[in-house]
């Protein structure tokens, strides 16, 4: 298994952007463009209220639809709350953790991100699990010991089998929204640290084996060359992922 057999991965994170009637009409029109471009998946992570015109609207074509988290909890009071079995009823399929604003701003940890990521596998979710540094411990030199460390606490207790649905997403939190877009060889030499931390974890074949995706301002302009590094799978997409045309000109470089 290498780079030229891992699933290549294609998501957009619409994050909180877009009502039940623009989602459908921007799905529509994305699944119009990426018709045909079966090199990668293609998968857009929508609001929740968004889902069930998302799902509706991507019938059919070769879009699949994802959510922006999930509690870990199967029902009870957790008010504002969702279930990883609400999401699959409405025809989810993939469900983003960990991503970094839900870390900065609701006070998410490694904690929580295991074990939501343990209660999406347990559904039957596939899950686009986020992590990476921020700033500081980049200017620090410490990205390496970060990015492992982030892998070994949210992939805690999740067995081998369960990694095939495990999708990683190296986000250096510096590079969202903000412009900044981590260089090629650096986000390639990030996705490198990080298939070997799950290579010490599951070996060499689950290391090789596992769809990891860069995410940071990556764009029409320069996701050629971020998705030509070997150990960089495919991409996160979050304000590029809003403009159809845009997100189309993304999933084209990864055929
Ligand atoms: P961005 O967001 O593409 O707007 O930088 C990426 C993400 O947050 O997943």
């Amino acid at each position: 298994m290498n780079k030229a057999t891992r699933k290549a991965i294609i998501a957009g994170n619409w994050k909180m952007n877009m009502t039940p009637s623009e989602a459908a009409v921007a799905v529509k029109k994305t699944a119009e463009l990426v018709e045909g471009k079966n090199g990668c998946e293609v998968v857009l992570c929508v609001p929740f209220v968004d889902i069930a015109a998302a799902v509706e609207a991507a019938k059919g074509t070769n879009v699949k639809i994802g959510a922006q988290n999930v509690h870990f909890e199967a029902k009870g009071a957790f008010t504002g709350e969702i279930s990883a079995a609400m999401l699959v009823e409405c025809g989810v399929e993939y469900v983003v953790i960990g991503h970094s604003e839900r870390r900065q701003y609701f006070g998410e940890t490694d904690e929580t991100v295991n074990k939501r990521t343990k209660a999406a596998l347990a559904a039957g979710l596939k899950v686009l699990l986020c992590l990476g540094e921020v700033r500081d411990e980049r200017l620090a030199g410490i990205t390496d010991e970060v990015v492992s460390m982030q892998t070994k606490l949210d992939l805690a207790g999740i067995s081998a089998e369960d990694m095939k649905n495990v999708i990683i997403a190296y986000e250096p939190v510096w590079a969202i929204g903000t412009g900044l877009t981590a260089t090629p060889e650096q986000a390639d030499e990030t996705c490198g640290v990080i298939r070997a931390t799950i290579a010490k974890l599951y070996g060499n074949d689950v290391a090789e084996a596992t769809t990891i995706q860069y995410g940071g301002s990556m764009n029409d302009q320069n996701a050629a060359e971020l998705l030509s590094k070997y150990h960089v799978d495919g991409g996160l997409i979050g304000g590029a992922s809003l403009v159809p045309e845009k997100f189309d000109a993304i999933v084209t470089a990864a055929q």
